[in-house]
């Protein structure tokens, strides 16, 4: 028979016996213990099943946990309940059940309780303040809930007596406020990892970090609004090795005590407002680092010498700062690097003054948007594992070299808007990289001509192609048609000639055609209709293709369409086709209605004479439908009127005559989308509609009339244009940047 006594005592010291001997005297004494003990002082694995009935009423969804969970039964049995040999409860791991409701303050009080696991649940309130000041719990996980109010301040007389045993932390993906307490954080002496990312934390992070949490190991405090510095005392912190503070609005410098903790391993303040330079002096110090991630700051200044010093690193992310400088030629010491990201910047330099040929393990190395010059340094070509190679929008200039087919693991390269030359040659040394999946060499080769030879061959993974901006004469290819996993292909803003191929129709996978901005002459081929993706209104899975070696996305670095506009997956593009501005002649042909899963088509500035075929409103994914500047005649179809996601429409500048239509999104479109076509009327047209004019229309089915401020009507309207200026977005700048 063991003795009852007090759960303060802290050794909670137990006689030996049979754990079910013990819970059973304890569940038959519950009743009188509850009377007998009404400070709490109690036995300790009664406290336990005490504690754990109200956590459960404390839930208002409790996924089935109750019919496990029955008063009176033995609760070492229960489901997520783990217990000791004394038959203390020790572990009480719910992650993931779907639970809902309230965190009872009274698992705080349970004496034996070690771990304590409610992640990935939708659990709200606040976060008791008892758990923190348990004196058992040495893991508590609530991540992944909907947790709200402020972390619990504990008394300031708990600060430093290192009587709270609690090791690790995580309440980050809530929903938690305030700031960071202080006094809590110096009460938890023995902390070794604290998470509280993901929250919408405010205030600084209190500069008594590490003062009195000397094991801290890993602290992240990412995606929160903390402002203020970053803490000088950070460098106390002498276990310290990882730290991320990342999506904050941390300003000022990284302060020089940093580099004092040189037990760092992993560095990330990405997306804050710091400024100044890394330290020259000092980097080399923090011998430990493997990444080292401060993107979308402030930051001045080169890349130090001493980098090179660094010899565990794996991941160096600079992008979208204002650093300068030239690479500093040590980096090839840094011969665990694997990726390497320094887009938007101010580098300049010759990147042959590197040697590449010492870092083996690079699979991403990204260096678009600097002021590089210079050629392709050779050495490149040794990184077998290279991945993604982008050096768009500098200035590198020279023809590419044959080494470039030694990069066999290649599927990304972007040489976007440089000054490289000879496309013929470009295009016989690539079709050697075998994974090449993304190719983008657009704006470079200007005023070349396309090559036509047909020893252009391979490419058997190419999905995304561009050519454009390229100024090269010419005309669309033979050898595009042997591309046969090619899904996207953006020839625009060259000066080519000819018809556009019927055998374009044979690219399977094909849901990108952009060839605008050429001069592309003849019929527009009814074969286009037959495109098998343009027609579908599914979309290629990215993972889903024969090559086997483009297992992986063809986008393994976010494509930039604008500053704010990112693709990360090359199938999330629109599809669409664009052959505007050609010198296109004859009719649209009405098998154009094909191609179900457009959603946008682009016929402007051509010749094409005719009627607006009604099979077009056949397209009901259509979003974007430009037909000015040709020679279009008679009305505009009422049958556009079901095309419910249009949210740009343009005529303007034919020979169209009849009304303007009433319906569908038509009371939307600004005059401007019917200008210059002098037979036109409707109410937003100078020419008013004649009685005789309307009647000459089709007659209104009763439910369109007048409907454009009624319900059915508003809602499509404003999905349309909520879903179309972004996709209008896309394609003004997708011709003319896409690196
Ligand atoms: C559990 O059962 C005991 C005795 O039957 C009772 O006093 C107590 O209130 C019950 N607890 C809960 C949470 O229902
Ligand atoms: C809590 O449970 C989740 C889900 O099983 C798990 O991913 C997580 O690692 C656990 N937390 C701790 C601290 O062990
Ligand atoms: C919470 O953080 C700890 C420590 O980083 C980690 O082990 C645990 O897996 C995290 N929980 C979840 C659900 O990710
Ligand atoms: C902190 O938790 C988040 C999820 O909320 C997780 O993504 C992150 O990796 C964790 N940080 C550390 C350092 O374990
Ligand atoms: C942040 O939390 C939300 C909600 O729990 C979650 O959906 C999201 O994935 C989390 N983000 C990160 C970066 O962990
Ligand atoms: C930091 O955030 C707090 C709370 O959001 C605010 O009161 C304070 O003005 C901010 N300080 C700075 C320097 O932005
Ligand atoms: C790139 O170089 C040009 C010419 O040397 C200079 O005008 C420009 O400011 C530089 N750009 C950056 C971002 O440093
Ligand atoms: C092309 O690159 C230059 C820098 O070399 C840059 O200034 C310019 O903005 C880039 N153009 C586009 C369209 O990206
Ligand atoms: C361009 O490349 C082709 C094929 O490699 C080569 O035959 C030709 O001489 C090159 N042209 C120039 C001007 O260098
Ligand atoms: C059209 O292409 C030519 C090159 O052929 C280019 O100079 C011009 O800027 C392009 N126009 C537009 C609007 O992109
Ligand atoms: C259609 O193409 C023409 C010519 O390239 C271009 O000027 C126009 O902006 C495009 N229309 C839309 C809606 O993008
Ligand atoms: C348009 O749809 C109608 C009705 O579904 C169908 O009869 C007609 O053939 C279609 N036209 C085209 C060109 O697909």
């Amino acid at each position: 028979m063991r003795p009852l006594h007090c759960h303060s005592s802290r050794n909670n010291s137990r006689a030996a016996g049979g754990p079910w001997s013990a819970r059973s005297l304890a569940l038959a004494l519950l009743p009188l213990l509850s009377l007998l003990s009404p400070t709490g002082c109690a036995s300790s694995t009664e406290q336990d099943g005490v504690s754990l009935l109200k956590f459960l009423q404390g839930l208002s969804q409790d996924s089935g946990l109750a019919t496990s969970w029955r008063n009176g039964t033995d609760w070492c049995t229960w489901k997520g309940i783990t217990c000791d040999a004394d038959g203390a409860v020790t572990e009480v791991s719910l992650a993931s059940l779907g639970l809902e409701g309230r965190i009872s303050p009274a698992l705080g009080e349970m004496p034996s309780l070690l771990r304590l696991n409610l992640s990935l649940n939708s659990l709200s309130g606040g976060l008791p303040a008892e758990l923190l000041l348990s004196r058992s719990l040495l893991a508590l996980d609530v991540s992944f809930n909907n947790l709200n109010g402020d972390l619990p301040e504990l008394p300031s007389t708990f600060a430093g007596q290192g009587r709270q045993p609690i090791k690790l932390l995580n309440v980050s993906s809530n929903q938690l406020t305030g700031q960071i307490p202080p006094l809590t954080l110096a009460g938890m002496t023995k902390l070794v990892t604290l998470n509280v990312s993901n929250n919408s934390l405010t205030g600084e992070i209190p500069s008594t970090i590490c003062a009195r949490t000397p094991f801290l190991s890993a602290l992240d405090l990412s995606f929160n609004q903390l402002n203020g510095s970053v803490p000088v005392n950070l460098g106390r912190c002498s276990a310290l090795r990882v730290l991320k503070a990342g999506h904050n609005e941390l300003h000022g410098t990284l302060p020089d005590e940093l580099y004092d903790a040189t037990s760092l391993e992993h560095i990330s303040f990405p997306n804050n407002r710091l400024q100044g330079a890394l330290s020259a002096e000092r980097l080399a110090e923090l011998r430990s680092l493997v990444v080292l991630d401060l993107a979308e700051n402030g930051l001045t200044g080169g890349i130090p010498d001493s980098i090179g010093r660094l010899e565990r690193l794996e991941e160096l992310r600079l992008e979208h700062n204002s650093m300068s400088g030239e690479l500093p030629p040590a980096l090839s010491r840094c011969s665990s690097l694997r990726t390497v990201i320094l887009r938007s910047n101010g580098f300049h330099g010759d990147l042959n003054s590197v040697d590449f040929s010492t870092l083996p393990r690079l699979k991403v190395l990204d260096f678009m948007d600097n002021n590089f010059t210079g050629t392709v340094p050779e050495s490149l070509y040794s990184c077998s594992d290279l991945t993604a190679l982008r050096l768009s929008s500098n200035g590198f200039h020279g023809q590419l070299s044959p080494g470039i087919g030694r990069l066999k693991s290649l599927r990304f390269l972007s040489l976007t808007n440089n000054s490289f030359t000879n496309v013929t040659n470009a295009l016989q040394v690539l079709k050697s990289a075998p994974s090449l999946t993304t190719l983008l060499i657009g704006a470079n080769f200007r005023g070349e001509a396309m090559p036509e030879d047909e020893t252009i061959e391979g490419y058997r993974s190419l999905q995304v192609l561009s050519l454009a901006d390229c100024s090269l004469s010419g005309e669309i290819p033979r050898w595009v048609s042997g591309l046969e996993n090619l899904r996207e292909l953006f020839l625009s803003s060259n000066r080519l000639t000819g018809p556009i191929p019927a055998w374009l129709s044979g690219l399977s996978l094909l849901f990108v055609l952009d060839v605008s901005n050429n001069s592309l002459a003849g019929e527009i081929p009814t074969a286009l209709a037959d495109l098998p993706m343009l027609r579908s209104e599914t979309t290629v899975d990215d993972d889903d293709d024969d090559g086997g070696s483009s297992s992986q996305s063809a986008f393994p670095l976010p494509v930039y369409m604008a500053a704010s506009l990112q693709y990360h997956r090359a199938n999330y593009c629109p599809k669409l086709l664009n052959l505007g501005d050609n010198r296109l002649t004859g009719a649209v042909p009405p098998e154009i209605g094909r191609l179900k899963g457009l959603t946008q088509l682009n016929l402007s500035f051509n010749s094409l004479r005719g009627e607006v075929p009604q099979a077009v409103g056949n397209l009901t994914n259509l979003e974007v439908l430009d037909l000015s500047s040709n020679r279009l005649t008679g009305k505009i179809p009422r049958a556009l009127e079901s095309l419910h996601f249009l949210s740009y429409f343009n005529v303007s500048n034919n020979d169209l005559d009849g009304p303007v239509p009433a319906g569908g999104q038509f009371c939307t479109f600004p005059s401007s989308s019917f200008a210059g076509n002098p037979g036109m009327c409707g109410p937003m047209l100078v020419r008013r509609c004649s009685a005789a004019s309307v009647e000459a229309g089709l007659p209104a089915p009763v439910r369109d009339a007048g409907l454009c401020g009624g319900d059915v009507v508003v809602f499509a309207v404003t999905f349309g244009v909520f879903v179309g200026v972004g996709v209008l977005y896309d394609q003004m700048v997708l011709s003319r940047y896409f690196g």
